[in-house]
Protein backbone atom coordinates (compact mmCIF):
# COMPACT_ATOMS: atom_id res chain seq x y z
CA UNK A 1 0.00 0.00 0.00
CA UNK A 2 3.17 2.15 -0.23
CA UNK A 3 2.93 3.37 -3.64
CA UNK A 4 -0.84 4.45 -2.19
CA UNK A 5 0.13 6.36 0.63
CA UNK A 6 2.37 7.96 -1.83
CA UNK A 7 -0.12 8.87 -4.07
CA UNK A 8 -2.51 10.09 -1.81
CA UNK A 9 0.75 12.31 0.42
CA UNK A 10 1.81 13.93 -3.02
CA UNK A 11 -1.94 14.70 -3.61
CA UNK A 12 -2.94 16.63 -0.88
CA UNK A 13 0.47 18.42 -1.00
CA UNK A 14 0.02 19.55 -4.38
CA UNK A 15 -3.58 20.36 -3.94
CA UNK A 16 -3.30 21.44 -0.46
CA UNK A 17 -5.13 24.79 -1.44
CA UNK A 18 -8.29 23.23 -3.09
CA UNK A 19 -8.46 20.64 0.06
CA UNK A 20 -8.62 23.10 2.66
CA UNK A 21 -10.66 25.26 0.61
CA UNK A 22 -12.77 22.56 0.23
CA UNK A 23 -12.80 21.37 4.38
CA UNK A 24 -13.71 25.19 5.28
CA UNK A 25 -16.67 25.28 2.16
CA UNK A 26 -17.64 21.95 4.12
CA UNK A 27 -17.35 23.34 7.71
CA UNK A 28 -19.28 26.47 6.41
CA UNK A 29 -21.82 24.34 4.72
CA UNK A 30 -22.91 22.77 7.98
CA UNK A 31 -23.30 25.29 9.69
CA UNK A 32 -25.22 26.82 7.12
CA UNK A 33 -27.53 23.64 7.77
CA UNK A 34 -27.75 23.77 10.94
CA UNK A 35 -27.84 27.25 12.33
CA UNK A 36 -29.49 28.98 9.45
CA UNK A 37 -31.65 26.89 7.50
CA UNK A 38 -33.00 24.88 10.07
CA UNK A 39 -33.95 28.63 12.27
CA UNK A 40 -35.39 30.11 9.07
CA UNK A 41 -37.91 26.64 8.37
CA UNK A 42 -39.05 26.94 12.02
CA UNK A 43 -39.30 30.73 12.81
CA UNK A 44 -41.60 30.51 8.99
CA UNK A 45 -43.46 27.67 10.90
CA UNK A 46 -43.87 29.48 13.59
CA UNK A 47 -44.95 32.41 12.01
CA UNK A 48 -47.76 30.06 10.16
CA UNK A 49 -48.81 28.89 13.26
CA UNK A 50 -49.44 32.21 14.65
CA UNK A 51 -51.23 33.25 11.74
CA UNK A 52 -49.69 36.71 11.69
CA UNK A 53 -49.80 37.92 8.47
CA UNK A 54 -46.94 40.66 8.58
CA UNK A 55 -44.80 38.31 10.09
CA UNK A 56 -45.05 35.40 7.76
CA UNK A 57 -44.31 37.44 4.81
CA UNK A 58 -41.32 38.35 6.66
CA UNK A 59 -40.24 35.02 7.44
CA UNK A 60 -41.51 33.82 4.06
CA UNK A 61 -38.51 36.52 2.53
CA UNK A 62 -35.64 35.19 5.02
CA UNK A 63 -36.60 31.13 4.07
CA UNK A 64 -36.87 32.23 0.59
CA UNK A 65 -32.88 33.89 1.07
CA UNK A 66 -31.42 31.56 2.98
CA UNK A 67 -32.75 28.90 0.27
CA UNK A 68 -31.07 31.21 -2.31
CA UNK A 69 -28.03 31.43 -1.02
CA UNK A 70 -27.95 27.96 0.10
CA UNK A 71 -28.12 26.93 -3.16
CA UNK A 72 -25.77 29.18 -4.23
CA UNK A 73 -23.23 28.20 -2.04
CA UNK A 74 -23.60 24.52 -2.66
CA UNK A 75 -23.19 25.41 -6.66
CA UNK A 76 -19.56 26.75 -5.48
CA UNK A 77 -19.06 23.51 -3.14
CA UNK A 78 -19.45 21.86 -6.47
CA UNK A 79 -17.72 24.13 -8.64
CA UNK A 80 -14.20 23.41 -6.12
CA UNK A 81 -14.59 19.75 -5.67
CA UNK A 82 -15.20 19.46 -9.72
CA UNK A 83 -11.66 21.41 -9.65
CA UNK A 84 -10.14 18.50 -7.68
CA UNK A 85 -11.77 15.63 -9.29
CA UNK A 86 -11.33 16.22 -12.76
CA UNK A 87 -7.89 17.02 -12.04
CA UNK A 88 -7.71 13.77 -9.48
CA UNK A 89 -8.02 11.01 -12.40
CA UNK A 90 -5.50 12.39 -14.92
CA UNK A 91 -3.15 13.44 -12.29
CA UNK A 92 -3.38 10.14 -10.80
CA UNK A 93 -2.55 8.11 -13.81
CA UNK A 94 0.33 10.86 -14.64
CA UNK A 95 1.63 10.18 -11.78
CA UNK A 96 1.54 6.15 -11.65
CA UNK A 97 3.08 6.50 -15.18
CA UNK A 98 5.90 9.03 -13.76
CA UNK A 99 6.34 6.47 -10.86
CA UNK A 100 6.41 3.74 -12.53
CA UNK A 101 9.36 5.27 -15.34
CA UNK A 102 11.13 6.68 -12.77
CA UNK A 103 11.62 4.15 -10.14
CA UNK A 104 12.87 1.75 -13.09
CA UNK A 105 15.76 4.41 -13.70
CA UNK A 106 18.37 1.99 -11.85
CA UNK A 107 17.33 -1.11 -11.41
CA UNK A 108 14.93 -2.06 -14.14
CA UNK A 109 12.46 -4.58 -12.59
CA UNK A 110 12.06 -8.02 -14.36
CA UNK A 111 8.35 -7.77 -15.16
CA UNK A 112 6.30 -7.70 -18.64
CA UNK A 113 5.96 -3.88 -18.10
CA UNK A 114 3.20 -4.37 -21.03
CA UNK A 115 0.70 -5.54 -18.17
CA UNK A 116 0.91 -2.92 -16.29
CA UNK A 117 -1.24 -1.43 -18.65
CA UNK A 118 -4.51 -2.65 -16.94
CA UNK A 119 -2.83 -1.97 -13.38
CA UNK A 120 -2.11 1.14 -13.62
CA UNK A 121 -5.58 2.27 -14.68
CA UNK A 122 -7.54 0.05 -12.14
CA UNK A 123 -5.20 1.84 -9.57
CA UNK A 124 -5.85 4.79 -10.70
CA UNK A 125 -9.68 4.47 -10.85
CA UNK A 126 -9.90 2.61 -7.62
CA UNK A 127 -7.82 5.90 -6.19
CA UNK A 128 -9.85 8.19 -7.41
CA UNK A 129 -13.04 6.78 -6.24
CA UNK A 130 -11.11 6.30 -2.85
CA UNK A 131 -10.13 9.84 -2.63
CA UNK A 132 -13.17 10.98 -4.15
CA UNK A 133 -15.77 9.47 -1.91
CA UNK A 134 -13.60 10.39 1.12
CA UNK A 135 -13.81 14.21 0.21
CA UNK A 136 -17.19 14.63 -1.44
CA UNK A 137 -19.15 12.27 1.43
CA UNK A 138 -16.64 11.24 4.23
CA UNK A 139 -15.22 14.71 4.88
CA UNK A 140 -18.36 16.99 4.55
CA UNK A 141 -20.52 14.21 6.54
CA UNK A 142 -17.96 14.08 9.51
CA UNK A 143 -18.15 18.03 9.32
CA UNK A 144 -22.13 17.77 9.79
CA UNK A 145 -21.94 15.38 12.76
CA UNK A 146 -19.25 17.50 14.35
CA UNK A 147 -21.35 20.85 13.56
CA UNK A 148 -24.92 19.07 14.81
CA UNK A 149 -22.99 17.86 18.03
CA UNK A 150 -21.78 21.63 18.53
CA UNK A 151 -25.16 23.14 17.57
CA UNK A 152 -27.38 20.54 19.90
CA UNK A 153 -24.80 20.82 22.64
CA UNK A 154 -25.21 25.02 22.34
CA UNK A 155 -28.88 24.64 22.72
CA UNK A 156 -29.20 22.19 25.17
CA UNK A 157 -26.86 20.17 26.74
CA UNK A 158 -27.83 17.52 27.65
CA UNK A 159 -29.35 17.14 24.13
CA UNK A 160 -26.65 17.69 22.76
CA UNK A 161 -24.97 14.94 25.49
CA UNK A 162 -27.85 12.15 23.65
CA UNK A 163 -26.77 13.03 19.81
CA UNK A 164 -23.17 12.54 21.20
CA UNK A 165 -24.05 9.25 22.71
CA UNK A 166 -25.65 7.95 19.41
CA UNK A 167 -22.84 9.04 17.03
CA UNK A 168 -20.65 7.44 19.14
CA UNK A 169 -22.38 4.44 19.43
CA UNK A 170 -22.23 4.06 15.77
CA UNK A 171 -18.28 4.78 15.29
CA UNK A 172 -17.78 1.66 17.96
CA UNK A 173 -20.01 -0.36 15.43
CA UNK A 174 -18.46 0.31 12.78
CA UNK A 175 -14.89 -0.15 14.77
CA UNK A 176 -16.07 -3.57 15.83
CA UNK A 177 -17.34 -4.83 12.82
CA UNK A 178 -15.02 -3.35 10.31
CA UNK A 179 -12.32 -6.54 10.60
CA UNK A 180 -14.81 -8.84 10.16
CA UNK A 181 -16.51 -6.88 6.73
CA UNK A 182 -12.95 -7.14 5.79
CA UNK A 183 -12.14 -10.45 5.71
CA UNK A 184 -15.51 -11.51 3.81
CA UNK A 185 -15.28 -8.79 1.36
CA UNK A 186 -11.49 -10.27 0.78
CA UNK A 187 -12.91 -13.80 0.70
CA UNK A 188 -15.43 -12.92 -1.88
CA UNK A 189 -12.35 -10.66 -3.92
CA UNK A 190 -10.43 -13.96 -4.09
CA UNK A 191 -13.43 -16.23 -5.05
CA UNK A 192 -13.96 -14.28 -7.89
CA UNK A 193 -10.39 -13.94 -8.70
CA UNK A 194 -10.40 -17.70 -8.76
CA UNK A 195 -13.28 -18.37 -10.90
CA UNK A 196 -11.85 -15.42 -13.54
CA UNK A 197 -8.35 -17.77 -13.34
CA UNK A 198 -10.00 -20.77 -13.90
CA UNK A 199 -11.84 -19.33 -17.18
CA UNK A 200 -8.57 -17.88 -18.69
CA UNK A 201 -6.67 -21.78 -17.91
CA UNK A 202 -9.72 -22.97 -19.60
CA UNK A 203 -10.28 -20.70 -22.49
CA UNK A 204 -6.35 -21.28 -23.13
CA UNK A 205 -7.33 -25.08 -23.58
CA UNK A 206 -10.63 -25.47 -24.79
CA UNK A 207 -9.15 -28.03 -27.58
CA UNK A 208 -7.61 -30.10 -24.32
CA UNK A 209 -10.40 -29.84 -22.48
CA UNK A 210 -13.21 -31.16 -25.21
CA UNK A 211 -10.69 -33.79 -26.95
CA UNK A 212 -9.72 -35.51 -23.24
CA UNK A 213 -13.32 -35.67 -22.72
CA UNK A 214 -13.35 -33.36 -19.59
CA UNK A 215 -16.26 -30.56 -20.34
CA UNK A 216 -18.44 -32.31 -17.57
CA UNK A 217 -15.13 -32.12 -14.78
CA UNK A 218 -14.58 -28.59 -15.81
CA UNK A 219 -17.92 -27.73 -15.88
CA UNK A 220 -18.44 -28.78 -12.05
CA UNK A 221 -15.44 -27.50 -11.16
CA UNK A 222 -16.42 -23.86 -12.12
CA UNK A 223 -19.86 -24.75 -10.56
CA UNK A 224 -18.49 -24.73 -7.54
CA UNK A 225 -16.70 -22.58 -7.83
CA UNK A 226 -19.67 -20.43 -8.40
CA UNK A 227 -21.45 -21.60 -5.75
CA UNK A 228 -18.13 -20.73 -3.05
CA UNK A 229 -18.38 -16.55 -4.84
CA UNK A 230 -22.03 -16.58 -4.55
CA UNK A 231 -22.09 -17.95 -0.70
CA UNK A 232 -18.86 -15.49 0.29
CA UNK A 233 -20.60 -12.71 -1.86
CA UNK A 234 -23.85 -13.42 -0.01
CA UNK A 235 -22.08 -13.24 3.00
CA UNK A 236 -20.12 -10.45 2.91
CA UNK A 237 -23.51 -8.52 1.38
CA UNK A 238 -25.54 -9.87 4.02
CA UNK A 239 -22.74 -8.66 6.82
CA UNK A 240 -23.23 -5.40 5.19
CA UNK A 241 -27.08 -4.88 5.20
CA UNK A 242 -27.03 -6.18 8.97
CA UNK A 243 -24.49 -3.34 9.74
CA UNK A 244 -26.30 -0.83 7.89
CA UNK A 245 -29.53 -1.56 9.79
CA UNK A 246 -28.06 -1.92 13.36
CA UNK A 247 -26.63 1.83 12.14
CA UNK A 248 -30.19 2.98 11.07
CA UNK A 249 -31.68 1.28 14.57
CA UNK A 250 -28.90 3.55 16.31
CA UNK A 251 -29.89 6.41 14.29
CA UNK A 252 -33.45 6.29 14.47
CA UNK A 253 -33.19 5.46 18.06
CA UNK A 254 -31.00 8.88 18.96
CA UNK A 255 -33.35 10.70 17.23
CA UNK A 256 -36.39 9.34 19.12
CA UNK A 257 -34.69 10.21 22.38
CA UNK A 258 -33.50 13.72 21.23
CA UNK A 259 -37.00 14.14 20.14
CA UNK A 260 -38.93 12.73 23.33
CA UNK A 261 -36.61 14.80 25.29
CA UNK A 262 -37.15 17.93 23.48
CA UNK A 263 -41.02 17.17 23.89
CA UNK A 264 -40.72 17.01 27.55
CA UNK A 265 -38.06 20.24 27.45
CA UNK A 266 -41.04 21.77 25.88
CA UNK A 267 -43.35 21.03 27.95
CA UNK A 268 -41.10 22.31 30.88
CA UNK A 269 -41.33 25.38 29.01
CA UNK A 270 -37.17 25.34 28.49
CA UNK A 271 -37.27 25.12 25.32
CA UNK A 272 -39.65 27.33 22.82
CA UNK A 273 -41.47 26.21 19.60
CA UNK A 274 -38.82 27.74 17.36
CA UNK A 275 -36.14 25.80 18.84
CA UNK A 276 -37.71 22.94 18.98
CA UNK A 277 -38.56 22.39 15.02
CA UNK A 278 -35.02 23.88 14.55
CA UNK A 279 -33.97 20.65 16.50
CA UNK A 280 -36.52 18.76 14.99
CA UNK A 281 -35.53 19.89 11.29
CA UNK A 282 -31.84 18.95 12.22
CA UNK A 283 -32.52 15.75 13.36
CA UNK A 284 -34.35 14.69 9.99
CA UNK A 285 -31.47 16.09 8.26
CA UNK A 286 -29.13 13.99 10.33
CA UNK A 287 -31.40 10.78 9.80
CA UNK A 288 -30.96 11.37 6.22
CA UNK A 289 -27.27 11.84 5.67
CA UNK A 290 -26.59 8.88 8.18
CA UNK A 291 -28.63 6.18 5.70
CA UNK A 292 -26.78 7.95 2.89
CA UNK A 293 -23.09 7.66 4.65
CA UNK A 294 -23.84 3.96 5.93
CA UNK A 295 -23.32 2.55 2.35
CA UNK A 296 -19.64 4.74 2.32
CA UNK A 297 -18.89 1.70 4.37
CA UNK A 298 -19.57 -1.05 2.17
CA UNK A 299 -17.92 0.90 -0.90
CA UNK A 300 -14.72 1.86 1.25
CA UNK A 301 -14.60 -1.94 2.63
CA UNK A 302 -14.46 -2.75 -1.30
CA UNK A 303 -12.36 0.10 -2.25
CA UNK A 304 -10.10 -1.09 0.23
CA UNK A 305 -10.20 -5.09 -0.73
CA UNK A 306 -9.78 -4.36 -4.66
CA UNK A 307 -6.54 -1.69 -3.51
CA UNK A 308 -4.80 -4.34 -2.11
CA UNK A 309 -5.37 -6.46 -4.60
CA UNK A 310 -3.70 -4.40 -7.43
CA UNK A 311 -0.93 -3.17 -5.27
CA UNK A 312 0.32 -6.23 -5.82
CA UNK A 313 1.39 -5.83 -9.07
CA UNK A 314 3.28 -2.36 -7.73
CA UNK A 315 5.52 -4.38 -5.09
CA UNK A 316 8.97 -3.98 -7.79
CA UNK A 317 8.22 -0.75 -7.57
CA UNK A 318 7.27 0.29 -4.32
CA UNK A 319 11.00 -1.30 -3.40
CA UNK A 320 12.54 1.11 -4.92
CA UNK A 321 10.30 4.42 -3.88
CA UNK A 322 13.18 5.74 -2.53
CA UNK A 323 14.47 6.81 -6.20
CA UNK A 324 11.86 9.69 -6.47
CA UNK A 325 13.71 11.95 -4.66
CA UNK A 326 17.36 10.53 -5.49
CA UNK A 327 19.97 13.54 -5.79
CA UNK A 328 23.08 12.88 -7.81
CA UNK A 329 26.82 14.65 -7.48
CA UNK A 330 26.06 17.00 -10.45
CA UNK A 331 30.02 16.87 -11.85
CA UNK A 332 31.75 16.19 -16.00
CA UNK A 333 33.39 13.43 -15.88
CA UNK A 334 35.78 12.49 -19.06
CA UNK A 335 34.84 9.36 -19.15
CA UNK A 336 37.70 7.62 -19.64
CA UNK A 337 38.50 4.97 -17.04
CA UNK A 338 35.98 2.02 -16.35
CA UNK A 339 37.09 -0.37 -13.08
CA UNK A 340 34.83 -2.92 -12.51
CA UNK A 341 36.21 -4.43 -8.89
CA UNK A 342 35.34 -7.39 -7.66
CA UNK A 343 31.98 -7.58 -9.46
CA UNK A 344 29.16 -9.46 -8.57
CA UNK A 345 25.51 -9.58 -10.33
CA UNK A 346 22.60 -11.84 -11.35
CA UNK A 347 19.65 -11.12 -12.74
CA UNK A 348 17.43 -13.03 -10.15
CA UNK A 349 18.44 -14.18 -6.59
CA UNK A 350 17.68 -18.03 -7.61
CA UNK A 351 19.77 -17.63 -11.19
CA UNK A 352 23.44 -18.39 -12.01
CA UNK A 353 25.39 -14.87 -11.21
CA UNK A 354 26.88 -13.61 -14.68
CA UNK A 355 29.58 -11.81 -13.16
CA UNK A 356 31.16 -13.13 -9.65
CA UNK A 357 34.13 -10.51 -8.48
CA UNK A 358 34.84 -9.95 -11.48
CA UNK A 359 37.57 -7.08 -12.56
CA UNK A 360 37.77 -5.40 -15.71
CA UNK A 361 38.98 -2.15 -16.36
CA UNK A 362 39.04 -0.48 -19.93
CA UNK A 363 40.48 2.76 -21.04
CA UNK A 364 38.15 4.67 -23.23
CA UNK A 365 40.14 6.83 -25.12
CA UNK A 366 41.86 8.37 -28.59
CA UNK A 367 39.19 7.32 -30.67
CA UNK A 368 38.95 3.66 -30.50
CA UNK A 369 36.96 0.57 -31.05
CA UNK A 370 37.18 -1.39 -28.56
CA UNK A 371 35.63 -5.28 -29.04
CA UNK A 372 33.94 -7.06 -26.28
CA UNK A 373 34.18 -11.11 -27.54
CA UNK A 374 32.74 -13.60 -25.88
CA UNK A 375 30.45 -16.91 -26.14
CA UNK A 376 26.77 -15.97 -25.86
CA UNK A 377 25.44 -15.53 -22.32
CA UNK A 378 28.77 -14.83 -20.73
CA UNK A 379 27.46 -11.44 -19.76
CA UNK A 380 28.70 -9.09 -22.86
CA UNK A 381 25.38 -7.30 -23.25
CA UNK A 382 25.10 -7.38 -19.12
CA UNK A 383 28.29 -5.41 -18.88
CA UNK A 384 27.38 -2.36 -20.85
CA UNK A 385 23.89 -2.27 -19.01
CA UNK A 386 25.28 -2.81 -15.43
CA UNK A 387 27.90 0.46 -16.86
CA UNK A 388 24.82 2.32 -17.93
CA UNK A 389 23.31 1.63 -14.13
CA UNK A 390 20.33 -0.28 -15.73
CA UNK A 391 20.46 -3.00 -13.43
CA UNK A 392 22.09 -2.46 -9.79
CA UNK A 393 24.99 -4.82 -8.66
CA UNK A 394 24.81 -7.15 -5.73
CA UNK A 395 28.31 -6.78 -4.86
CA UNK A 396 31.74 -4.62 -5.53
CA UNK A 397 32.33 -1.40 -7.12
CA UNK A 398 31.75 -0.10 -10.75
CA UNK A 399 34.00 2.77 -11.06
CA UNK A 400 34.14 5.91 -14.16
CA UNK A 401 36.62 7.68 -13.36
CA UNK A 402 37.65 6.83 -10.05
CA UNK A 403 33.79 7.97 -9.05
CA UNK A 404 31.50 5.22 -8.20
CA UNK A 405 28.79 4.62 -10.46
CA UNK A 406 26.21 4.67 -7.69
CA UNK A 407 26.33 8.55 -7.18
CA UNK A 408 26.48 9.79 -10.89
CA UNK A 409 23.19 10.62 -12.59
CA UNK A 410 21.90 7.83 -14.78
CA UNK A 411 20.61 10.36 -16.68
CA UNK A 412 24.22 12.03 -17.17
CA UNK A 413 25.90 8.91 -18.33
CA UNK A 414 23.42 7.89 -20.55
CA UNK A 415 23.89 11.16 -22.29
CA UNK A 416 27.21 10.41 -23.17
CA UNK A 417 27.50 7.09 -23.50
CA UNK A 418 24.41 5.50 -26.26
CA UNK A 419 24.05 2.05 -26.00
CA UNK A 420 22.30 0.70 -28.95
CA UNK A 421 20.49 -3.06 -29.20
CA UNK A 422 19.89 -3.36 -32.27
CA UNK A 423 17.07 -5.85 -31.12
CA UNK A 424 15.14 -3.12 -30.15
CA UNK A 425 11.51 -2.35 -30.79
CA UNK A 426 10.42 0.71 -32.84
CA UNK A 427 8.06 3.37 -31.40
CA UNK A 428 5.39 3.73 -33.96
CA UNK A 429 6.45 7.13 -35.43
CA UNK A 430 8.28 8.11 -38.61
CA UNK A 431 11.30 5.86 -39.37
CA UNK A 432 12.83 9.14 -38.87
CA UNK A 433 11.46 9.93 -35.18
CA UNK A 434 12.91 6.65 -34.63
CA UNK A 435 16.38 7.03 -35.67
CA UNK A 436 16.22 10.89 -33.98
CA UNK A 437 14.61 9.64 -30.73
CA UNK A 438 16.92 10.56 -27.46
CA UNK A 439 19.25 13.01 -29.59
CA UNK A 440 19.87 15.91 -27.68
CA UNK A 441 21.36 17.85 -30.28
CA UNK A 442 18.69 17.32 -33.27
CA UNK A 443 20.75 19.42 -36.03
CA UNK A 444 23.94 17.48 -35.56
CA UNK A 445 21.91 14.52 -35.59
CA UNK A 446 19.53 15.38 -38.74
CA UNK A 447 23.55 16.44 -40.57
CA UNK A 448 24.99 12.80 -39.89
CA UNK A 449 21.80 11.46 -40.83
CA UNK A 450 21.80 13.30 -44.14
CA UNK A 451 25.61 11.43 -44.54
CA UNK A 452 24.54 8.23 -43.78
CA UNK A 453 21.54 8.14 -46.47
CA UNK A 454 24.35 8.81 -48.87
CA UNK A 455 25.88 5.67 -48.40
CA UNK A 456 24.79 3.33 -51.68
CA UNK A 457 23.69 -0.05 -49.43
CA UNK A 458 21.71 2.45 -46.93
CA UNK A 459 19.84 4.06 -49.66
CA UNK A 460 18.90 0.52 -51.17
CA UNK A 461 17.92 -0.34 -47.95
CA UNK A 462 15.47 2.34 -47.44
CA UNK A 463 14.37 2.56 -50.81
CA UNK A 464 10.83 1.43 -50.04
CA UNK A 465 10.60 3.60 -46.93
CA UNK A 466 9.59 7.21 -46.94
CA UNK A 467 12.11 7.71 -43.86
CA UNK A 468 9.93 11.12 -42.93
CA UNK A 469 6.72 10.31 -43.45
CA UNK A 470 5.61 6.56 -42.80
CA UNK A 471 5.36 5.32 -39.52
CA UNK A 472 7.26 2.05 -38.43
CA UNK A 473 3.95 0.52 -37.10
CA UNK A 474 3.20 -1.08 -33.51
CA UNK A 475 7.10 -1.89 -32.84
CA UNK A 476 8.34 -1.58 -35.66
CA UNK A 477 6.30 -4.24 -37.51
CA UNK A 478 5.48 -2.08 -40.69
CA UNK A 479 9.51 -2.25 -41.90
CA UNK A 480 11.40 -5.19 -42.13
CA UNK A 481 14.02 -6.57 -39.88
CA UNK A 482 17.10 -5.16 -41.24
CA UNK A 483 15.84 -1.77 -41.71
CA UNK A 484 14.11 -1.80 -38.39
CA UNK A 485 18.37 -2.94 -37.45
CA UNK A 486 19.73 -0.47 -39.18
CA UNK A 487 17.32 1.95 -37.79
CA UNK A 488 18.41 1.57 -34.61
CA UNK A 489 22.52 1.49 -35.58
CA UNK A 490 21.73 4.75 -37.25
CA UNK A 491 20.25 5.93 -33.90
CA UNK A 492 23.32 5.40 -32.04
CA UNK A 493 25.77 6.56 -35.08
CA UNK A 494 23.97 10.12 -35.25
CA UNK A 495 23.79 10.73 -31.46
CA UNK A 496 26.70 12.67 -30.84
CA UNK A 497 27.78 11.51 -27.34
CA UNK A 498 31.21 10.52 -26.54
CA UNK A 499 31.09 6.85 -26.28
CA UNK A 500 29.08 4.81 -28.87
CA UNK A 501 28.34 1.01 -27.51
CA UNK A 502 26.94 -0.98 -30.73
CA UNK A 503 26.03 -4.42 -29.28
CA UNK A 504 26.02 -6.70 -32.05
CA UNK A 505 25.55 -4.50 -35.21
CA UNK A 506 25.94 -6.45 -37.72
CA UNK A 507 23.78 -10.19 -36.81
CA UNK A 508 21.65 -10.96 -39.56
CA UNK A 509 23.11 -8.61 -41.82
CA UNK A 510 23.61 -9.80 -45.67
CA UNK A 511 27.51 -9.40 -46.23
CA UNK A 512 27.70 -6.34 -48.57
CA UNK A 513 25.53 -4.18 -46.04
CA UNK A 514 27.43 -5.14 -43.37
CA UNK A 515 30.68 -4.53 -45.00
CA UNK A 516 29.29 -0.76 -46.07
CA UNK A 517 28.09 -0.03 -42.10
CA UNK A 518 31.82 -1.07 -41.06
CA UNK A 519 32.71 1.59 -42.86
CA UNK A 520 30.34 3.95 -41.50
CA UNK A 521 31.37 2.93 -38.67
CA UNK A 522 35.22 3.31 -39.14
CA UNK A 523 34.16 6.97 -40.88
CA UNK A 524 32.42 7.62 -38.16
CA UNK A 525 35.59 6.74 -35.53
CA UNK A 526 37.09 10.32 -35.30
CA UNK A 527 34.20 11.65 -33.93
CA UNK A 528 33.82 9.26 -30.80
CA UNK A 529 35.94 9.17 -27.66
CA UNK A 530 35.55 5.47 -27.80
CA UNK A 531 33.23 2.76 -29.50
CA UNK A 532 32.03 -0.35 -28.50
CA UNK A 533 31.23 -3.53 -30.69
CA UNK A 534 29.89 -6.50 -28.41
CA UNK A 535 29.91 -8.87 -31.64
CA UNK A 536 31.21 -12.33 -32.04
CA UNK A 537 31.49 -11.80 -36.05
CA UNK A 538 34.56 -12.47 -37.64
CA UNK A 539 34.53 -10.10 -40.06
CA UNK A 540 34.26 -7.09 -37.61
CA UNK A 541 37.06 -8.08 -35.75
CA UNK A 542 39.83 -6.01 -38.18
CA UNK A 543 37.72 -2.88 -36.49
CA UNK A 544 39.06 -3.48 -33.48
CA UNK A 545 42.13 -1.51 -31.38
CA UNK A 546 41.55 -3.74 -28.13
CA UNK A 547 39.49 -6.24 -27.39
CA UNK A 548 37.96 -7.48 -24.16
CA UNK A 549 37.05 -10.79 -23.97
CA UNK A 550 34.71 -11.88 -21.57
N1 LIG B 1 16.57 -9.45 -18.21
C1 LIG B 1 17.11 -10.64 -17.92
N2 LIG B 1 16.57 -11.42 -16.98
C2 LIG B 1 17.08 -12.60 -16.65
N3 LIG B 1 18.17 -13.12 -17.22
C3 LIG B 1 18.76 -12.41 -18.19
C4 LIG B 1 18.26 -11.13 -18.58
N4 LIG B 1 19.06 -10.65 -19.56
C5 LIG B 1 20.02 -11.58 -19.76
N5 LIG B 1 19.83 -12.64 -18.94
C6 LIG B 1 20.69 -13.84 -18.85
O1 LIG B 1 21.97 -13.42 -18.47
C7 LIG B 1 22.97 -14.11 -19.20
C8 LIG B 1 23.90 -13.12 -19.88
O2 LIG B 1 23.16 -12.40 -20.84
P1 LIG B 1 23.83 -11.36 -21.84
O3 LIG B 1 24.58 -10.36 -21.05
O4 LIG B 1 22.75 -10.85 -22.70
O5 LIG B 1 24.82 -12.28 -22.64
P2 LIG B 1 25.62 -11.96 -23.96
O6 LIG B 1 25.33 -10.57 -24.36
O7 LIG B 1 27.03 -12.20 -23.62
O8 LIG B 1 25.12 -12.96 -24.97
C9 LIG B 1 22.24 -15.02 -20.16
O9 LIG B 1 22.25 -16.32 -19.62
C10 LIG B 1 20.85 -14.49 -20.21
O10 LIG B 1 19.92 -15.50 -20.37
MG1 LIG C 1 24.08 -9.85 -25.78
Amino acid sequence: MEIVKYLINEFLEEYYFEVVLLIILSLIGSILTTNVITHFNSTLINAVQQKSMSDTILQFKYFVNSRVWMALFVYGYKLVQDVIMTNLKQWLRFNLIKITLKTNNENLSNINFTKLNTPINRLAETCYYFIGDALNYTLPYFMFVFVSVLYFLYQNTEIGIIFLIGNILWAILIYYVWPILRERNINYENNSIVIEQHLVENLNNVDKIVSRGQIEHETMIFDREKQETIDSHRNYYYSVSTTKFAIELITIVTMFVCVGYSIQLVYNGKLDTIQFVALFTLLMVFKERMNASASLISDAIEQLGRLEAIVDWFKPIENKMELLNRKYNQKDLPLEHIEFKDVSFSYNADSEPIFQNTNITVEMNNNKIIGITGQSGKGKSTFTKLLLKLYKIDGGTIKIDNENIEYIDPDYLRKHITYINQNSRLFDKTVLDNILYGCKDQNTCKEYYKQILQYPKIKELYQNVKLETDLAGYSGEKISGGQRQIANIISGLVNPSKILILDEPTNALDKELKMELLDIIRDFKPDKQCIFIITHDKDVYPLFDEQLKL
